[in-house]
């Protein structure tokens, strides 16, 4: 499916592309205690931990942000909504490291927060992680600026990249109404490619691709879910989502690779292809496979590569990043060029 000739193209693309992400914006930040410097608390008696070093990275959607990054996408268009805060200032820091992003459909609202996890590393151990959340509905006037913003760059994408991070309804970017304008954009222009990742509502998209993992589609498709799923009702979800959603699924699974579903024709006909994952050894950390996945295929697509192709990419995007432990792994050309010669040498293409 993938060749030589076929991932030089598409990385050498790439650079002249655009390329949206909407959705929820997370930072990511680790403080990293050295335990040797541990103080009591003159007030409390209880321990403090003395922070040495700061790490932050852009999460959630700033996964896939990374990802299309570093694999040279020219020119990235985020469309979320941050707080007027401390942590949406070291995002908006980390997120200016990388030169591709352009930060001008990124909101500021006062009355919100930046969506933080906050994992304190004492040594190697994590401890708890301290989440900051946005629990109440994202207020309609910050709604109203995402549609905005969304109509206004839509002409300009190669490509937009849907993530959902939030599982409390509405509380995130893609609340209903956002959903809604999708749908029409993507209903009037069905040559822009469109790929949404949720995890609680992947059922809800209409008119564009969705890669949901095997959880999620079982989820999406039951009303009432059985106790335990059939290995037939796993083979059903993917056919049942693409029906529900009017659009192709890429249905990751795992080790397994992608369940490609081309959007139902007016028959109601699929037929689904298996595209295989590349094996690898060793340990996997699979924190992020889904988002680099994400960028792998919407980097193919803007290329002109078929979907089919662009699971094979996401699937070799995918399969270097979870070979990097402990960190939200992303690729560069150079690692794809050298997975790819990795890969065909060992008889796996
Ligand atoms: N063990 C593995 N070996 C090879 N490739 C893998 C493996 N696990 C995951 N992948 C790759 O990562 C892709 C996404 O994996 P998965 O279905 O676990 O996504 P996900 O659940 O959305 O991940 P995330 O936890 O990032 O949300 C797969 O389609 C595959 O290409
Ligand atoms: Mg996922």
């Amino acid at each position: 499916m993938l060749t030589t000739e076929l991932i030089d193209h598409i990385l050498a693309t790439i650079p002249s592309r655009t390329v949206g992400v909407l959705g929820d914006l997370f930072l990511d930040r680790y403080l990293d205690i050295d335990p040797a410097l541990n103080e009591p608390s003159v007030e409390t008696g209880l321990t403090a931990y003395q922070v040495t070093r700061v790490r932050s990275y852009p999460g959630a959607a700033g996964t896939v942000i990374n990802n299309l990054a570093a694999l040279g996408v020219g020119r990235i268009y985020p469309i979320a909504c941050i707080g007027d805060d401390g942590e949406g200032y070291e995002l908006r820091q980390a997120l200016r490291a990388l030169p591709a992003v352009e930060q001008g459909g990124i909101i500021q609202a006062p009355q919100r927060r930046t969506p933080t996890y906050t994992k304190p590393m004492l040594g190697k151990d994590e401890l708890n992680r301290l989440d900051i959340k946005n629990r109440t509905p994202t207020p309609d006037a910050i709604q109203d600026q995402i549609v905005s913003l969304l109509y206004g760059s839509w002409p300009h994408l190669d490509a937009l990249l849907v993530l959902d991070q939030v599982s409390e309804a509405d509380c995130g970017v893609i609340t209903v109404k956002v959903r809604e304008h999708l749908a029409k954009l993507a209903e009037g222009d069905r040559t822009k490619f469109v790929l949404a990742d949720s995890r609680e509502q992947i059922g809800y998209f209409r008119n564009v691709c969705v890669k949901p993992n095997s959880k999620e589609c079982l989820a999406a498709v039951w009303i009432k879910p059985p106790k335990k799923f059939t290995k037939d009702d796993e083979a059903f979800a993917p056919f049942e989502l693409a029906r529900l959603v009017g659009g192709a699924v890429f249905y990751t699974n795992g080790a397994k690779g992608i369940t490609y579903l081309p959007r139902p024709g007016a028959d109601g006909a699929l037929l689904a292809r298996e595209v295989p994952a590349y094996p690898v050894s060793g340990p996997i950390d699979i924190c992020g496979a889904g988002d680099s996945c994400s960028a792998g295929i919407a980097s193919a697509v803007v290329s002109g590569a078929t979907h089919e192709q662009a699971a094979a990419f996401g699937n070799l995007v995918a399969s270097i990043t979870i070979q990097q432990i402990g960190v939200t792994g992303t690729a560069t050309p150079a690692q794809v060029r050298a997975r790819w010669r990795a890969v065909s040498a060992s008889g796996a293409a």
